[in-house]
């Protein structure tokens, strides 16, 4: 399945900490504790240059949602690189790929009355195209004063500007503030932890209440949009209980605050939903994707916008015109590969194998909790969390920088499995087509895993 792609392995890694600064990884760091180097991929599974291969339940970063080296996908990026590779969607241009794919995603999109679709190309673009969009919206519709972004404690949205403005997380922001004026965050509803209740539907209450008295008190004559994922992901796993989104869309309804969803992670079947606001029956107004849109072959975010929120740009307003976009919005390969990812999607029926795959993943990570460390386990379709404690009356998260932590990814990575550890998350959150056999074998690492550090 694999040959061997690199002649010379010590100096890739030398090179590697000599030149690339890493994402979220201070630069001295990858000189003590050098990345795994991922070479090749096939499926499910992934080879580093040292030759090691690895079952990969990460999928990337939640994104290789139908597994590595699909020929369906390479066929189409070489197909569209015959036509042409680049041609862009700026003011009087346009191309095939990205228009066959907008219309594709409004007919998948029809239930949640979706109407226009602006491409970038991650979900951090996804997200500022979603932003400004909205305060736009807002001065089209006589009400300039709609301009605050709100958003979700634990929240992730990205790393530009606007997207760090609205994630949940001080780590993300420290070295960077200031922020972007006008982006404020609510409590999510954290079912292990939270100061008040146990009972996820009284939380889902509170915390619906919290958002609601923010507004009050802001004044919703001052508020754009909220914005949050269906199931937060990299600020730590957290589903919130069934009634909270339902709730929420009727709290922005009542106060005329637009609902942005990012699905960036959840959408195109991750959560065993082929969009992640499916779970929680609620149609918001703005939906952000990136990722499983085309598995991350080639790099493509999407914000897409519902039938009213469309409606405000059909004026003769001065501002009506969308002075925003991208070089790469709508890229042809990206489009390209998008259309044969979206064929696999629903082919290979992938929402309904996360959703079935997942419930199994759920029900053996129960086990775990027999270990000192693993204070929860929680997950929604194919994205699961392990939270890992110092003590499990107290729930003192294990510090990241504990000695524990690399044991556990060591002797994960020496079983033959690629999880993310994340603060004190266990991430899991492998391609969609994973199997029982898959989820068997990933148990067996992460067994082995917890077992080391349990034994200190
Ligand atoms: C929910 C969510 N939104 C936005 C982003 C940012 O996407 P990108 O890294 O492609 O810019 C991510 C990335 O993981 C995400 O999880």
């Amino acid at each position: 399945m694999f040959s061997n792609p690199v002649s010379d392995r010590a100096s890739t890694v030398a090179d590697n900490a000599r030149y690339i600064w890493h994402p979220m990884t201070a630069p001295a760091a990858t000189r003590t504790t050098p990345p795994t180097i991922i070479a090749q991929g096939d499926g499910v599974l992934v080879r580093d240059i040292e030759g090691k291969t690895y079952l990969d339940c990460t999928a990337g970063l939640w994104c290789v949602n139908v597994g590595h080296n699909r020929p369906e996908i390479k066929r189409a990026i070489v197909e569209q690189l015959d036509q042409i590779a680049y041609y862009g969607t700026f003011s009087n241009l346009s191309n095939p790929p990205s228009i066959a794919l907008s219309a594709r995603l409004i007919k998948m999109l029809a239930p949640e009355k979706m109407a226009r679709v602006m491409y970038g190309s991650g979900g951090s673009d996804a997200n500022e195209t979603a932003f400004k969009l909205a305060r736009q919206y807002w001065k089209l519709s006589g009400k300039p004063e709609k301009t605050k972004i709100f958003s979700l404690k634990h929240g992730y949205h990205g790393l530009h500007f606007g997207g760090m403005s609205a994630s949940g997380n001080v780590m993300w922001r420290r070295a960077y503030e200031p922020l972007v004026p006008g982006f404020f965050q609510v409590e999510a509803p954290y079912l292990y932890r939270n100061r008040w209740t146990d009972d996820p539907d009284k939380l889902a209450a509170i915390c619906a209440d919290l958002l609601e008295q923010e507004i009050l008190y802001q004044g919703a004559d001052t508020i754009a949009a909220f914005v949050a994922e269906p199931v937060q992901g990299a600020g730590g796993l957290i589903v919130p209980p069934a009634t909270y989104w339902p709730r929420v869309r009727e709290i922005c309804d009542r106060h005329g605050i637009l609902l942005i969803a990012d699905e960036v992670v959840t959408g195109f079947g991750r959560t065993g939903h082929m969009f992640g606001v499916r779970a929680w029956g609620v149609a918001p107004d703005i939906m952000n994707f990136a990722k499983g849109i085309n598995s991350a072959y080639v790099p493509l975010g999407a914000t897409v916008v519902n039938e009213r929120v469309a409606q405000a740009w059909e004026s003769d307003h001065p501002l009506a015109a969308i002075m925003h976009g991208y070089t790469y919005s709508g890229h042809p390969l990206a489009c390209a590969a998008a259309l044969a990812n979206l064929d696999i999607v629903e082919g290979e029926d992938l929402p309904g194998n996360a959703g079935r795959q997942g419930d199994y993943f759920l029900e053996r990570l129960q086990e775990l909790l027999q270990y000192k460390q693993v204070g929860d386990v929680r997950g929604k379709g194919l994205m699961l969390g392990i939270e890992l404690v110092l003590d499990k009356a107290t729930r003192a998260p294990l510090p990241p920088t504990h000695p524990a932590s690399r044991k556990l990814y060591e002797t994960i990575c020496a079983h033959g499995l690629l999880v993310r550890i994340a603060g004190n998350k266990i991430i899991l959150s492998p391609p969609l087509i994973f199997d029982k056999a898959h989820v068997d074998q990933s148990m067996d690492g992460l067994h082995a895993g917890l077992a080391a550090i349990a034994a200190d």
